[in-house]
């Protein structure tokens, strides 16, 4: 039966005991992590979110009727302790933060019983993570779990205490919206009051925060929950948390100074890093042309080279086709990996595939310097050795190279120099690489639906010397975007944001809406700018992918309390699920297909 904690009021936590409270009588509560009876005493130990605390049980000192009790105990029993803190003198366990101690207890009360676990409470758990997601409350009472949630806190009030300090104004946006810019698929929701119409969730509070700048809010963040219906990834949930901020009267610089300071100030709060400002900066250009990549990991090099004035005119038709067809032909050089094994290179071509190559062409500079490669009968002695110098390739290099459209060829090059650089143990995991990706192209063209598509969102402000390009050169447009990337992982992004509606004009013309179209969707954000808008510009980071990186977690569900899994459902409630006919029929909602069984990750 359980007990009442009447007449009993928890003095501390577990873990916040320690040798100066050698003789004091402490209340401590928690769940039994163990309980051992050898004989005539009972060791047990006691595990809250603060920590792990032995307490010793001895007919002696407790009394017959609480010895019993504490005979009864086992796993996961919640408990509360009466007792006096002792020195383990000859006993310490330094693995241990209370192991200079332990409690002699002289009352116990069962307050909870617990059944057989499904799976035990272990930091580094070997369970498999759909079981440990379906109890994900107990999952959650594993320590290393727990350090990252409690770390993810503080992260968060460490941002709070930041931007109040910043004159920041926390102001909360709707959950229940209309669909808002960012580019992914919406979550809707029925309304009753009127059928057939939906609300969408926001992907972002990106108008609202653009709103409240018309209002004179000056400066305004939010910690936002977002909501986008897109596959999911290690580093993607179809709901996340942004730490969302706008400024106005401000220009480029500021919006990367604040959020910048703000990134260092959590840093050391939250794992004691300095970060070392001001962090790096690279356009787009420069990203994508040595790194093949708009999130570089900088952590290693083996950069892109391009070789396409080399190879321009040689005898190797993959080579010359893809220039002919407008296309590019660039390397990697994959240092003293000459003699790589001929399926590890075959693995690497396949990778290279799954990235949209048609090949990979490889060359081997042998340690005797000849060439082992896969074209070289194509190509003339000079020519390879015109190549190979462009590559700073030397005797035990290994060169690796694509040849197709630019994107493509960026694209396989970009993501084969990561897996390479993992694969070989090039990136140091103790490094955390900060760098700002700047003046992202206004534009990408959306090969499927043959146009062009905002890359960032539609209010984003071009570069001022290419706002003449808008509408005759698309492609030719920078913007004043820029992200903020960690170790290869976009942390960020934003934008300074259109505010003349000439200019907003233009670029809805780029993107094919019409001006019903543009009205329909963003016709409040439009009717704003006409009552004096203020110049602004801001930022959101993904704070689950932050907590992430610095927590080193692999993926992003370690550090969200309750996670969805691959398919956007939810293991422990088992959202989202099927609602009575009612309900559909409050709503005016007809279900034209059932689902089929879901399958689990
Ligand atoms: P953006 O779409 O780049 O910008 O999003 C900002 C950051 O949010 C994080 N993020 C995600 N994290 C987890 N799961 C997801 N599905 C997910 N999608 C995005 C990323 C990303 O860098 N309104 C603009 C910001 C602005 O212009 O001010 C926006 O939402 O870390
Ligand atoms: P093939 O003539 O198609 O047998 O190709 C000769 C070599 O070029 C092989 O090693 C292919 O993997 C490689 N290759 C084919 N297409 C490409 C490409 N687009 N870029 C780089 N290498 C390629």
């Amino acid at each position: 039966m359980a007990e009442s904690m009447k007449g009993l009021k928890r003095t501390c936590r577990c873990g916040e005991l320690s040798a100066a409270n050698i003789g004091e009588t402490v209340t401590v509560m928690g769940w039994v992590a163990k309980a051992r009876n050898k004989g005539g005493i009972i060791f047990v130990d006691l595990r809250d979110r603060s920590g792990i605390l032995q307490v010793i049980f001895e007919e002696s000192e407790c009394g017959s009727e609480y010895f019993e009790k504490a005979s009864s105990l086992r796993g996961e029993f919640v408990i509360a302790v009466v007792g006096k803190v002792v020195s383990r003198e000859g006993a310490v366990n330094e693995n241990l933060a209370t192991g200079a101690i332990e409690v002699r207890a002289t009352e116990i009360r069962i307050l909870s019983e617990s059944d057989v676990l499904p799976f035990p409470i272990e930091a580094d758990s070997k369970t498999r993570e759909e079981l440990r997601l379906k109890y994900r409350y107990l999952d959650l009472r594993r320590p290393d779990l727990q350090e990252k949630i409690i770390l993810r806190s503080k992260i968060t009030q460490s941002i709070r205490a930041f931007m109040a300090n910043e004159g920041f104004l926390e102001v909360e946006t709707p959950i229940l919206c209309k669909s808002t810019p960012e580019g992914a698929r919406d979550y809707l929701v029925p309304s009753r009051v009127h059928p057939g119409s939906f609300y969408a969730l926001p992907q972002s509070p990106q108008i609202f925060k653009q709103l409240l700048m018309c209002s004179g809010y000056d400066r305004y963040f939010q910690i936002a929950k977002c909501f986008r219906d897109e596959d999911l990834r290690a580093d993607r949930q179809p709901e996340f948390t942004q730490v969302d901020l706008e400024m106005s009267f401000v220009d480029v610089e500021d919006v990367i100074d604040a959020t910048e300071r703000m990134v260092a100030k959590v840093c050391k709060d939250a794992i004691g890093l300095d970060v070392q400002l001001p962090i790096v900066r690279m356009t787009w250009d420069e990203a994508m042309n040595r790194y093949g990549s708009d999130k570089p990991d900088t952590r290693f090099g083996m950069e892109l080279v391009d070789v396409s004035d080399v190879v321009k005119g040689c005898g190797f038709g993959v080579f010359t086709g893809a220039l002919e067809n407008g296309g590019s032909v660039r390397g990697i050089n994959v240092k003293g990996e000459a003699e790589m094994p001929r399926k590890k290179i075959d693995a690497l071509v396949d990778f290279a595939k799954g990235y949209g190559a048609k090949g990979l062409a490889y060359l081997c500079v042998m340690p005797d310097g000849t060439y082992k490669s896969s074209f070289s009968k194509f190509m003339t002695e000079d020519e390879l050795k015109a190549l190979v110098e462009r590559m700073q390739g030397e005797a035990g290099d290994l060169l690796l190279f694509a040849a197709d459209r630019l994107k493509i060829v960026r694209n396989v090059l970009g993501a084969l120099r990561c897996e390479i650089g993992e694969q070989l143990g090039l990136i140091d995991h103790d490094k955390f690489n900060f760098l700002w990706v700047t003046e992202f192209p206004e534009f990408e063209w959306a090969d499927e639906d043959e146009r062009w598509v905002a890359m960032h969102h539609p209010f984003t402000m071009p570069v001022e010397e290419d706002i003449q390009y808008l509408k005759t050169e698309p492609e030719r447009v920078r913007t004043k975007a820029y992200d903020i990337v960690l170790n290869g992982v976009e942390l960020g992004g934003g934008s300074v944001r259109i505010y003349q509606t000439e200019v907003q004009e233009a670029m809805f013309e780029a993107l094919g809406f019409t001006k019903e179209e543009a009205y329909d969707r963003f016709g409040f954000l439009l009717d704003a700018f006409k009552y004096g808008v203020p110049p602004h510009a801001g930022l959101a980071i993904g704070l689950d992918r932050f907590v992430m990186l610095l927590t080193k977690a692999e993926s992003i569900r370690e550090v969200i309390a309750f996670p969805k899994i691959k398919d956007a459902s939810c293991l422990m409630t088992e959202a989202p699920s099927v609602v009575d006919d009612k309900q559909l029929t409050e709503l005016g909602i007809g279900i034209t297909v059932q689902e089929e069984e879901t399958t689990e990750e």
